[in-house]
């Protein structure tokens, strides 16, 4: 608790909290530079960042390579839209193409218009190449999902939060258990256009669905001919220790929804990979962004992509990853309850005796240490990759700390 009159977060926070809806229950920290894993506050106090922007900063705070490119090109070339073509559009959605295996890309800018791409393509798809009746397209979505803010999304939240009092919601989703293959079987029917997963529920708490469920599912969906769509908004780009998050089960779906690091944590991007027969459904004037693809955003996920292709990240998260695990799971029985943990992602459930999960937050960045909690007693642990051994050692002793009481 901050007492001290002198400090500047106090007011910060207060101004904050004035001129802003209040759609979000922030830590009382106020930021003012960062750099790799560490964040700095107005008052000059330092934070381990584990929670790394829900992983849109994957490569860190201000990672060199990724700051050069964005300088570069803020000296040259911002904005076009998409009635020009630019010179960093082409080698952007090539090599992002070629990083997910698939032959064509969509840009957008946030991951909720990615899964809205996703949608419509999915439809489109639906009525003009499997011959879904017109109005008739369904698609499976799962309990505990979350794809993003927009109406049609939140029509299909099972979070009262996400979606009460938004409606009339937009009709065409089934919703069935997430991790249960017979259940997700079973609402398949004719008129199925897609299947729409998480491969990991991120704001659930880090829910991993059973072992043989995402190839269960693949092959359901090409048996029935169906699209499966993963959204690895947040699993994605070397979150899991894998490229995407389907790797760890060898599944390759039909359409990668991809956003947060893509833009590494300097501006936002997101995109849509799949295959030229079902992105090739979308004609001139059926969808667009003017912001989607611009040269700022090309400029810097080109950088971005190379990044990741190279292997290094993905092999980091998932070393670094045990390290995590290792010290995580030593705590359960300690304070924690369960643990949940894939490369440098991990969800921690508190016992909820303790204390609630925004109780232990607070206490940790008391601590100097920075995480989120999601429903009530889960607290979500996801540090940028560039975090080292004796950092992810201080993070888990703070959280002990913490714990212990
Ligand atoms: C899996 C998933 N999909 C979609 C989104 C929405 O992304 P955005 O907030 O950029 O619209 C999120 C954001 O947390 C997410 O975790």
């Amino acid at each position: 608790m901050i007492v001290d009159d002198k400090l500047r977060t106090p007011g910060a926070v207060r101004d904050a909290e004035r001129w802003t809806a209040h759609n979000y229950h922030p830590l009382p920290v106020v930021i003012s530079s960062a750099e790799g894993a560490w964040l700095t506050d107005v008052d000059g106090r330092r934070y381990l960042d584990c929670l790394a922007g829900y992983s849109a900063l994957n490569f860190g705070h201000r990672h060199p390579q990724l700051i050069a490119a964005a300088h570069a090109q803020l000296d040259r070339l911002t904005l076009t839209s998409r009635a020009f073509i630019h010179d960093q559009f082409a080698d952007f959605c090539r090599e992002l193409a070629e990083l997910c295996g698939k032959d064509l890309v969509l840009p957008m800018n946030t991951g909720a218009e990615a899964v809205e791409t996703g949608i419509k393509v999915a439809r489109k798809w639906g009525y003009q190449v499997k011959g879904v009746p017109a109005g008739q397209a369904n698609i499976v979505v799962a309990e505990g999902n979350f794809h993003g803010r927009t109406t049609t999304i939140v029509s299909f939240s099972t979070d009262e939060d996400a979606r009460a009092d938004f409606g009339p919601y937009t009709p065409g989703f089934t919703v069935v258990p997430y991790g249960d293959l017979d259940a997700l079987t079973a609402a398949i029917n004719e008129n199925t256009v897609a299947v729409l997963l998480e491969p990991i529920q991120g704001e659930q708490g880090v829910v991993v669905p059973p072992e043989g469920y995402l190839p269960g599912v693949r092959q359901v969906c090409t048996e029935r001919n169906v699209l499966f769509i993963a959204d690895e908004i947040q699993s994605g780009l070397g979150r899991t220790g894998a490229t995407f998050a389907c790797d760890h089960e060898g599944v390759v779906p039909d359409m990668y929804l991809l956003g947060k690091a893509l833009g590494g944590g300097i501006v936002p991007v997101s995109a849509v990979a799949a295959n030229a027969d079902v992105l090739g459904v979308l004609k001139p004037g059926q969808h667009g962004s003017t912001f989607g693809g611009n040269p700022l955003a090309c400029a810097v996920a080109i950088e971005v992509v190379r990044l990741l292709s190279t292997g290094e990240f993905q092999r980091r998260s998932a070393q670094l990853g045990e390290r995590l695990r290792a010290g995580l799971e030593g705590l359960v029985g300690k304070g924690l309850v369960g643990v949940r943990v894939r490369g440098l992602w991990a969800g921690l459930d508190i016992d909820p005796a303790l204390m609630t999960g925004r109780e232990a937050c607070e206490r940790l960045a008391a601590r100097g240490v920075l995480a989120k909690d999601t429903h009530g007693s889960t607290i979500r642990l996801a540090p940028p990759l560039v975090i080292t051994e004796e950092e992810i050692d201080l993070a888990v002793t703070q959280l002990a700390e913490v714990l212990a009481g």
